[in-house]
């Protein structure tokens, strides 16, 4: 049998846990802040900040929302983001990406104080996960550790094949993976016999942007498949994976939506607590 893995329903377990944790520190006096920074109008962005802040206010973290013009400038976005470097009551910083096109994303990320960085895309803190010694991981990959651990679905020992090589998920998936015992390979456009890699996994990973790529032949009778695919289809959200053709032939599979996505936020709402914890000398 299947299981199909709930990503709503293990994302309100996480969230429930934040809100508890969110409410020991309020007691202590603490509060717990995240700014969210946008700029310009990129319509899927804003549903996304729309939903991290949702978020916030549901858990009891207080949010602060800095959305810019098209217009902003490298030295405007720098210097609020130094305020909020600054600033007591906010624990976590998050620029919304992509940026626009004037603007170094390199440049603004490395701006952002590495303990406040509740993305975890600061050279900084990518190192840190390289060497296995970590506070914050990228929402997604932690995402997935959080649903594969939820599940008991044991990684060590296990073939780990990861499609996609993005700074955001592919490459920080492959190393959580790693820190876990698993054996794992991470795939890209320039791999040969990609399907016959990925027919090899025992959990395969999907992240490389394009609806349905993943198909009943690349993927092991028995696998556990994650699909981190958010594409739109004629305005209909579906994943990497062929959902329908592959989902027989797994053990486990997470769907689009209802998969990684919830799972994302979160994430960020944790990394948002442990940054406040830090900073407040708890742990
Ligand atoms: N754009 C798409 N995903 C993300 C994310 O996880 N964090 C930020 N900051 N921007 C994104």
């Amino acid at each position: 049998m299947t299981k199909i893995i709930d990503g709503k329903a293990i994302s309100a377990a996480v969230k429930e846990r934040v809100k508890k944790g969110v409410g020991e520190l309020n007691q202590q006096g603490i509060t717990v802040g995240l700014a969210v920074i946008i700029v310009g109008e990129d319509p899927a962005s804003k549903v996304y900040v729309a939903n991290k802040k949702k978020a916030c206010e549901a858990l009891g973290i207080i949010s602060e929302e800095y959305a810019l013009p098209e217009s902003t400038t490298e030295a405007e976005l720098l210097s609020l983001i130094k305020e909020l470097n600054a600033k007591k009551s906010i624990n976590g910083i998050l620029c919304q990406l992509p940026l626009p096109r004037h603007l170094d994303e390199k440049l603004i990320i490395n701006s952002i104080l590495p303990e406040k960085d509740v993305d975890a895309f600061h050279p900084h803190n990518v190192g840190r996960i390289m060497i296995g010694d970590y506070d914050f991981v990228p929402c997604t990959p932690a995402g997935i550790m959080e649903m594969l651990k939820y599940e008991n679905i044991e990684v060590e020992g296990k073939t780990c094949v990861v499609i996609g090589r993005s700074n955001i998920v592919g490459k920080p998936m492959g190393m959580l993976l790693l820190h876990k015992n698993g054996t794992v390979t991470i795939c890209h456009s320039r791999t040969k016999n990609l399907k016959e890699v990925c027919r090899s996994a025992d959990i395969l990973v999907a992240a490389v942007g394009k609806a349905g790529f993943v198909t009943p032949d690349m993927v092991k009778e028995g696998a556990v498949v994650i699909d981190v695919g958010m594409n739109r289809e004629n305005g209909k959200l579906c994943g990497d994976v062929d959902y329908e053709a592959v989902k027989d032939k797994t053990s486990a599979i997470t769907p689009v939506p209802g998969g990684v996505g919830p799972m994302t936020i979160a994430m960020l709402m944790q990394n948002t607590l442990t940054a406040a914890k830090k900073q407040n000398g708890l742990i």
